[in-house]
C-alpha cells in the first residue's frame, strides 16, 4: 500500500495498530515482567514523539517545502494529532501497569514533579482531543481553540524536550538527536509563522 494512501481514520488506525502490535508482542513474550514494560514505555514514548513532530510541523513545513510529504502532512495533521494522542494514553497504560506490577521500582524511576508536570500534559492532551472535531471546537470557540492549541503543543514541545534532555547524558546519540530534532522543528514553525506575518502585512 503507497505511504501517501493512508490518510485520515485509516492513518489513525494503521498507526494504532502498529504501535500496540510492537509493545504487545514482546511484552507478551516477557509476561507483563516491569522490565518489559519499561521498554514499552521508552517505545511508546518515541513513537509519540514522532507522531508529535509530524503534527506539530505541519503547517509549517508545507509553507517552508511544499511538496508530496508535506501536503500529506497538512492535509493530516489533526489525525496525527490524535494518533499521537492515542500513543501516550498506551504509554500512560504501560506506565500504570508498570506502577502496579513494580511498585518499588515505579516509586525509584518516576518522582512527584514527574507526575505533576505529566499529569498537566495529558490533561492537555485529552483537551485537544477532545476538540479536535467541528462540533467540539465550535463549542469552544475559535479564539479559545486557537489560545488552547497553541499553549498544548508548546508545553508538550518543552515536555518532549525536557524528558528526553534528562535522559541524554546518560543515554547517548538517540537522545541528542531527538533533542535536535525537537530544535529543528521548533524554528521550522518560527520561521514559517515570520514569513506568514511578512506575507500578511504586505497584503494589507
Ligand atoms: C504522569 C505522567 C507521566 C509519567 C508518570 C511518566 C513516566 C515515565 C517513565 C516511567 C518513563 C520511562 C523511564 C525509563 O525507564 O527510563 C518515561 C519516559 C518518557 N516519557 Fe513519560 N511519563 C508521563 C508523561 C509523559 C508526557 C506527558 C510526556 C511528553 C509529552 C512524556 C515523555 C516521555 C519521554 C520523552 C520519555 C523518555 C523515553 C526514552 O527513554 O526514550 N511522558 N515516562
Amino acid at each position: 500500500m503507497p505511504f501517501f494512501s493512508l490518510n485520515g481514520w485509516r492513518l489513525f488506525l494503521v498507526s494504532g495498530l502498529i504501535i500496540l502490535a510492537a509493545t504487545f508482542g514482546p511484552l507478551w513474550q516477557d509476561a507483563f515482567s516491569s522490565q518489559s514494560l519499561r521498554w514499552a514505555i521508552r517505545f511508546t514514548a518515541r513513537s509519540s514523539a514522532i507522531l508529535f513532530l509530524l503534527a506539530f510541523t505541519a503547517s509549517a513545513l508545507f509553507r517552508l517545502m511544499p511538496n508530496r510529504f508535506t501536503r500529506w502532512q497538512r492535509a493530516n495533521r489533526r489525525f496525527l494529532g490524535l494518533s499521537f494522542a492515542f500513543s501516550h494514553f498506551v504509554h500512560a497504560s504501560f506506565i500504570i501497569a508498570f506502577a502496579a506490577q513494580g511498585p518499588e521500582q515505579y516509586a525509584y524511576a518516576v518522582t512527584p514533579d514527574m507526575v505533576v508536570v505529566g499529569s498537566i500534559g495529558y490533561a492537555l492532551i485529552i483537551l485537544m482531543a477532545a476538540t479536535s472535531f467541528k462540533a467540539t471546537a465550535a463549542l469552544i470557540g475559535a479564539k479559545a481553540w486557537a489560545w488552547l492549541h497553541s499553549i498544548g503543543v508548546h508545553w508538550l514541545w518543552l515536555q518532549f524536550v525536557v524528558a528526553f534532555g534528562v535522559r541524554a547524558k546518560a543515554g547517548g546519540p538517540l537522545y541528542w538527536s531527538f533533542i535536535a530534532v525537537f530544535m529543528l522543528a521548533l524554528a521550522a514553525r518560527l520561521v514559517a509563522w515570520r514569513l506568514r506575518v511578512v506575507a500578511e502585512r504586505r497584503m494589507a
